[in-house]
């Protein structure tokens, strides 16, 4: 088992990266959460798979544990759910000791932490993440929350969880895609931030995309060591937590346009190529290292370019999609491969001319 402490101004806590549930009880002990009740909470296709479980290896540290399930998909992530969450966790007669476990994608990770940030003003949880992006990703952060009204985590807190406990292994029952999905954040990481941890998707990508369980477990690690120093440094998203969103930009705008139909991080990797193509452009990076990159986003199944939309209208959804107020584009592009920064300073011709280089 592999294991690294994510240190933020409000705690410390350790994610724990494992080939199975053998150490969870043991987490529980020693972050000293036993002898409370606790929600085990999961959506309805983690439930069938590991609630039961992960509830008989841990059922005898709590003084009570039940089971809280909804149904799963983004469109179970609202309010509706949370205040169902709410009523159970009544029924269930949870005090202000009591806990909160996540076990599932980041649809449960976000809810179930949200639910924890705001019940009784907050009460601990823990994150057992299922698929490779909620490995990768958001268990990782603080980050937390649910939709409004068709705007995406609208509602949220950032509230850090006791612990992250991960089994690689459950990712033996997800679906390609979702798998997929996930390594394109995790190539997110080494091209943000870690030249090394990049060099070793490169060279390991059939082991990795195979599931190998040690090849998988060190990318867990590579990128949560990336998302968590990052995080370190800039809990609260104030300026170097801003290259996590490297293909982003481009990314949420295709995202949106396609009505959804492409999934986040099928964008994000379209987006990451658009934005190393800048990078290129700009004379930071060669076009070698950009054909280097569509290769290792395109085997492991992820799209480099689309078809169907024009420059125009992405360029116009990323104005509208921008955080920053004054009509001006930010985006993370890199100085070089492992080091990424934000650019304050792209034309609308650039912008557009890297959509055109996906778009075909
Ligand atoms: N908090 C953050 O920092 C952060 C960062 C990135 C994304 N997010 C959020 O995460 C969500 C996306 O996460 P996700 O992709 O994990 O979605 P998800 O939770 O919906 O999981 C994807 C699908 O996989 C299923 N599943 C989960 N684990 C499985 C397993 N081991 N075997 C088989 N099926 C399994 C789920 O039931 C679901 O159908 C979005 O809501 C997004 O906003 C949050
Ligand atoms: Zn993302």
């Amino acid at each position: 088992m592999k294991s690294l402490n994510v240190e933020t101004k409000s705690n410390i806590y350790p994610i724990y990266i494992a080939d199975s549930f053998d150490y969870l009880r043991k987490a529980f002990i020693d972050a000293s959460l036993d002898g409370n009740k606790a929600v085990l909470i999961a959506d309805s296709n983690t439930a069938p798979l590991y609630a039961d479980k992960v509830k008989g290896l841990i059922e005898d540290c709590f003084s009570y544990i039940s089971v809280y399930t909804f149904v799963a998909g983004e469109k179970s992530k609202n309010l509706d759910t949370i205040n169902s969450m709410y009523r159970f966790f009544i029924d269930s007669k949870l005090d202000r000791k009591s806990i909160v476990i996540a076990l599932g994608g980041g649809v449960t990770g976000d809810m179930a932490g949200f639910a924890a940030a705001t019940f009784m003003r907050g009460i601990k949880f823990v994150q057992i993440p299922t698929t490779l992006l909620a490995q990768v990703d958001s268990s990782v952060g603080g980050k937390v929350g649910v939709d409004f009204e068709g705007n995406k985590n609208m509602i949220g807190a950032f509230y850090q969880p006791q612990f992250v406990y991960i089994n690689a292994k459950t990712l033996d029952t997800l679906p390609k895609t979702e798998l997929s999905a996930g390594l394109s954040e995790a190539v997110k990481h080494g091209y943000i931030y870690d030249c090394d941890y990049l060099r070793f998707m490169f060279s390991n990508k059939e082991k990795i995309f195979s599931l190998n369980t040690e090849s998988i477990i060190d990318v867990i690690y590579g990128s949560c060591k990336v998302k968590s120093d990052v995080v370190s440094k800039d809990e609260k998203e104030s300026g170097l937590r801003e290259i996590l969103n490297f293909g982003h930009t481009f990314g949420h705008a295709i995202e949106s346009l396609s009505g959804f139909k492409l999934v986040h991080g099928q964008c994000v990797s379209i987006g990451m190529i658009a934005a190393l193509y800048l990078s290129y452009k700009k004379g930071f990076i060669k076009e070698n290292e950009l054909n280097l990159a569509k290769n290792l986003l395109e085997y492991f199944e992820l799209p480099v370019n689309v078809i169907g939309f024009n420059a125009e209208d992405i360029y116009k959804q990323m104005l509208f999609d921008k955080k920053n107020k004054n009509n001006k584009i930010n985006i993370v592009l890199l100085n070089s491969v492992g080091n990424a920064y934000t650019e304050k300073n792209v034309s609308e011709e650039e912008i557009k001319n890297a959509v055109e280089f996906v778009l075909n």
